[in-house]
């Protein structure tokens, strides 16, 4: 099929249907059987997805395996140009991509699908570079040898990828993992199968056979057996806590190394001496409204100090309510809709329990799409609770939708151990203009990222992911790709 730019999304849907990508190559999965992918903005089939299970895995896993060899023994630094190669293709294709990523995952393409797409190219640009960073240390031992440690690829890296933000957290793993001299095999989300594969199709342009080999599949179905695969050394998974301890399970029982990256309740902690316009702003970045909260780190528990709460709250509403809901692929649209008939009922069962807490008020925000088209939409309103308490459940657990909570506090020691009062330690934030208050919460939040005045995502080379439930290790940065996609061996030269 065709590599020139396809700006038709409908069509390039049809073209990429039921299709894996192994050894360099678009196959249909053994079977023949497929899955439905479904536009949520209207509730239309799309396209279909090839259904891969163990035996499609086994072959892109062997196929991963065989091309790692040659892979491994390039020079680190053609690696690096071929993966920054990537990159530059990559960003000849960026409007396509995402207008395919909006039409499948119902993200508006302006404010989300677009920004996605657009940063892939940086992500395989900057680990590109990285190549010669692959360096070892000189161990002082005796004086007649020379002891060293050399930095080796582990050997095939699978990556099980969600679908919120599909492109750019695919991207995260592989890039590393290849540079390091891994080859990969990536296991897209359902609801999400086929910019991921667009993208790998253009990548196999400039890389190798075998080297980036894609199946789409269910969970149990594909996901596991890539887990359990006897030749994949190394496992990277973004997704939800429950899955993420199943394979981290399967992956003990052949005692592999996995990074994980989890769920979150990100608390932001606004002060009385905080910017109020400022700090509205960053909640609205923070909660990834324009995502419909669909994001690890959305900052779903807001604790505003009782002094500007109010005052908070309502410009807050405002200004959600000036964003416009619709068609993800309309450039008027600020916000999309839901992934999934499942993910939009799990949000609404916990819009239902925020409305039924005694003394809380329920902020519905912006206004639904009134365009018959996308009556089958799965839009939700944004909703922003007051009233609830840390405990609640709306407060605890991670709703992965357009919801957050406004909590009244007054003491600061209290709010802190309200924020950490949590099983996630993904992100947090601070908004005041007291630089002592600042420094004490970035000590004292537990978190992996902690942000001061701000809300934003990191970029390359910031090491990201969470503490306690929301995950293990880091991505994104140059020591996640020395810690978490190479194996160290020691050498000891006895010259004596
Ligand atoms: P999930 O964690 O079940 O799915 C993520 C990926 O894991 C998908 O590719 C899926 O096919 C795969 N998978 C599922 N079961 C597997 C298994 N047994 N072995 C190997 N791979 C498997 O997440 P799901 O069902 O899409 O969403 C459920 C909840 O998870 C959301 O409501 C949200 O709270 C959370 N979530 C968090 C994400 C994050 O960025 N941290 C991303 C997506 C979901
Ligand atoms: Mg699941």
């Amino acid at each position: 099929m065709s590599l020139e730019q396809n700006l038709d999304p409908f069509a390039l849907a049809d073209a990429l249907s039921n299709k894996l990508l192994i050894d360099g190559k678009l196959v249909p999965a053994l079977s023949g059987k497929r899955f439905d992918v479904i536009n949520p903005a209207t509730g239309e089939t799309i396209g279909h997805a090839a259904d891969g299970v163990a035996t499609d895995v086994d072959l892109a896993v062997q196929a991963a395996a065989k091309a790692q060899k040659s892979w491994a023994k390039l020079h680190p630094r053609e690696r690096g140009r071929l993966i920054s190669e990537c990159g530059r293709l990559l960003n000849t294709h960026v409007e396509e991509i995402a207008k395919l990523v909006a039409l499948e995952t119902g993200k508006a393409l302006r404010t989300e699908s677009r920004v996605e797409a657009g940063v892939l190219a940086d992500v395989f640009v900057f680990f590109g570079g990285l190549g010669s960073e692959l360096k070892g240390e000189s161990v002082p031992f005796k004086t007649d040898s020379i002891t060293i440690t050399q930095r080796e690829p582990i050997g095939v890296v699978g990556a099980i990828i969600p679908w919120n933000v599909p492109l750019l957290l695919m991207a995260l793993k592989i890039a590393p993992a290849m540079v390091a001299g891994n080859t990969v095999v990536v296991k897209s989300a359902e609801e999400a199968p086929l910019a991921v594969l667009r993208v790998a199709q253009i990548m196999n342009q400039v890389l190798p056979p075998g080297v980036f080999n894609m199946i789409s599949g269910d969970g149990p179905g594909a996901g596991a057996p890539l887990v359990s695969h006897p030749k994949v050394g190394k496992v990277t998974f973004t997704g939800s806590v429950e899955t993420g301890k199943i394979v981290y399970r399967a992956a003990a029982e052949k005692l592999i190394p996995v990074t994980l990256e989890l769920g979150g309740k990100s608390p932001m902690i606004v002060m009385g001496d905080a910017d109020v316009d400022r700090a509205v702003a960053g909640a609205i970045t923070g909660m990834r409204f324009t995502r419909q909260g669909q994001s690890c780190t959305a900052a779903s528990r807001m604790f505003v100090h009782a002094s500007i709460h109010d005052e908070f709250v309502a410009k807050l509403k405002a200004k959600v309510d000036e964003m416009v809901m619709g068609d993800p692929l309309d450039e008027k649209t600020d916000i999309g809709t839901i992934i999934s008939p499942e993910q939009f009922a799990k949000v609404k069962s916990y819009i239902e329990l925020g409305e039924a807490a005694p003394g809380a008020t329920t902020l519905r925000c912006s206004a639904m799409p009134t365009d018959p088209k996308l009556a089958k939409g799965l839009f939700v309103q944004p909703v922003v609770f007051t009233g609830l308490t840390n405990d609640h459940r709306v407060c605890k657990e991670e709703i992965f939708g357009p919801v957050t909570a406004v909590v009244k506090f007054t003491d600061y020691d209290d709010v802190i151990r309200q924020a950490n009062d949590t099983e996630y330690g993904l992100a947090a934030s601070i908004w005041t203009k007291d630089l002592k208050t600042a420094l004490d919460a970035t000590q004292r939040l537990e978190a992996g990222l902690v942000q001061v005045n701000q809300n934003l995502v990191v970029q390359p080379n910031m090491s990201y992911g969470g503490v306690k439930q929301s995950g293990l290790g880091k991505e994104a940065s140059l020591e996640s790709m020395l810690e978490h996609f190479t194996t160290k061996k020691t050498i000891i030269l006895n010259l004596g």
